[in-house]
């Protein structure tokens, strides 16, 4: 039986994409065999593609060790191993892994002990998607420090994948929320719960006259060496990426024992604790997922030269099952 995939061989440009018939994956004794309905193409999709030398210890050094991209996935479980307990063939399920679980196809093969879970019933297969990767980033932030109700954060980049989640993230924990965007999307920030939303294309946050707890740099955009005059004293500065000089993680470690003001890399782990906590924040209703655009598999590489930009809202999903079916 074959099925419609996503398909490269080689690191680089969306380009190097096609869409291929290839054979439908089968499920060994501790797999489900799951027929994916959304997706998305996410940040770390494009750093798979990308290939960098550090990527490749992980995806493969020549060439990806995956030929169909995805790390994330909502769908219906069709088939399932013999060792497989905590699903039966037609559970909604979803799940994410980092380093790849080829899921820009129309089905996958998922070990039980990867970081799934069932799908509430009030959570649609898009919105459930949009609740993985972003989600596990934003509260590996968190993680990293300890919050107490009336602090101050600064949020910047408050509209992409991480930032939308860290908005709703910190509003939960009670902290006051200063965040970043462009003056279209300063709506949706004050919807999605921050207080003051600063236009980043008018002011420089960093011209601010506040001080913060905390700053969560969720696109990458500023250092620590520039956010550090509006810290407090014991803040805290998190980054989504290494900064422009891959400092980040060494700061992480020096800040430890110099000065007040302390640098911390979130490197994620623990998905499963992620999805566990995004669930039960679901079903408190304070989280709601945003998605920006949606693609059928025959757009794929559009989609991705569209996240790729550095210009999403939020999510962007594949819509794999309403533009595949026959
Ligand atoms: N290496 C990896 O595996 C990996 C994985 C995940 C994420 N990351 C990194 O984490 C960061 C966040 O990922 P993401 O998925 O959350 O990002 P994203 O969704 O792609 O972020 C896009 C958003 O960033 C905002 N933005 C762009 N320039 C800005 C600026 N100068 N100031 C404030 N906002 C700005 C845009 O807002 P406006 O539309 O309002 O301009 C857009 O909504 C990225 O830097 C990404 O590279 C890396």
């Amino acid at each position: 039986m074959k099925m419609k995939a996503a398909y490269y061989t080689q690191y680089g440009s969306p380009d190097n994409f096609s869409i291929k018939e290839v054979s439908i994956p089968f499920p060994s004794e501790n797999d489900l065999l799951v027929e994916v309905h959304a997706t998305t193409v996410n940040r770390t999709d494009c750093a798979i593609l990308e290939g960098s030398w550090l990527m490749r210890l992980f995806t493969g050094l020549f060439k990806p060790q995956k030929a169909i991209p995805g790390t994330d996935f909502a769908g219906k479980v069709i088939q399932i191993g013999k060792n497989v307990t905590q699903f039966k063939p037609g559970d909604r399920v979803f799940g994410f892994d980092d380093m790849g679980l080829m899921s820009h196809a129309q089905f996958l093969v998922v070990n039980r002990n990867k970081a799934l879970s069932m799908i509430p019933d009030n959570l649609s297969y898009e919105d459930a998607v949009a609740s993985l990767e972003t989600v596990h980033y934003a509260v590996n932030f968190i993680n990293k420090i300890k919050t107490q109700p009336g602090q101050n954060v600064l949020i910047n980049g408050a509209t992409g994948g991480i930032g939308s989640v860290l908005v709703q993230l910190s509003k939960y924990y009670g902290l006051k929320v200063t965040a970043t965007s462009r003056t279209e999307h300063m709506p949706l920030v004050k919807e999605l719960g921050a207080d003051i939303v600063i236009d980043y294309n008018k002011e420089d946050f960093l011209n601010t006259n506040k001080k913060f707890d905390f700053i969560f740099d969720a696109v990458g955009k500023s250092t620590f060496g520039k956010c550090k005059s509006i810290l407090k004293d014991g803040g805290i500065y998190i980054s989504s990426e290494l900064g422009p000089n891959a400092e980040n993680p060494f700061l992480a470690l020096t800040t430890k024992f110099t000065g007040s003001k302390k640098v911390k890399f979130p490197i994620p782990f623990d998905t499963k604790a992620s999805i566990k906590f995004i669930l039960d924040l679901t079903s408190k209703e304070k989280f709601k997922p945003v998605i920006d655009r949606r693609y059928t598999l025959e757009k794929v590489q559009e989609a991705f030269r569209y996240v790729a930009s550095g210009q999403k809202v939020g999510n962007v999903i594949l819509s794999i099952y309403e533009s595949t079916k026959r």
